[in-house]
């Protein structure tokens, strides 16, 4: 099963959407495998966001990013990066498509809500960025028999 890191940004936690969106991966079949509240310090967002370094964008990013506390999670499931980036819509607002987390709560460009690992390579950096060891938490969980068939595994 893979693993991604979802970020749900300041935005989202001050506009009360916290459960919303976090029902949408539950729903969907994905595992909760990590979970905090928690503030980051500009050193963090810097490291996390690393790639965008010198952008145009960038200070008002990690501006963003810091503003208010975000919760960051673990999920856990089959294809995990590529499906809930589906799930969140293309980068802006104003350019996600209904039906995504981004196109059904948000019309800006930077505060689109969520935050998803983009490669498989990408969400092993990124979680261990957020996440100590001991603060991974893997169980079994029994609807699993019916969120996938043997032919999933
Ligand atoms: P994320 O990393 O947050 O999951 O978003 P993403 O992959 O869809 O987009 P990315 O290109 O990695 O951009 C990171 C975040 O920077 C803000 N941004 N603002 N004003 C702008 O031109 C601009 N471009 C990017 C957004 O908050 C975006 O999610
Ligand atoms: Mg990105």
């Amino acid at each position: 099963m893979e693993r991604t890191l979802i970020l749900l940004k300041p935005d989202a936690v001050q506009r009360g959407l916290v459960g919303t969106i976090i029902q949408r991966f539950e729903a969907r079949g994905f595992k909760i495998v990590a979970a905090k509240l928690m503030q980051i310090t500009p050193e963090l967002a810097a490291e996390h966001y690393a790639a965008h370094k010198g952008k145009g964008f960038y200070d008002a990013l990690v501006g963003f990013m810091t503003a208010s506390p975000i919760m960051a999670m673990v999920l856990e499931g089959n294809d995990a990066v590529r499906v809930t980036r589906a799930m969140m819509g293309a980068t802006f607002g104003p350019n996600a498509e209904s039906g995504t987390i981004r196109g059904d709560f948000g019309l800006s460009k930077q505060y689109n809500l969520v935050h998803g690992s983009d490669s498989p390579e990408t969400a092993q950096r990124e979680i261990a960025l957020f996440f100590k060891r001991g603060e991974i938490l893997p169980y079994d969980r029994p609807a699993d028999a019916w969120v996938y068939a043997d032919e999933d595994r």
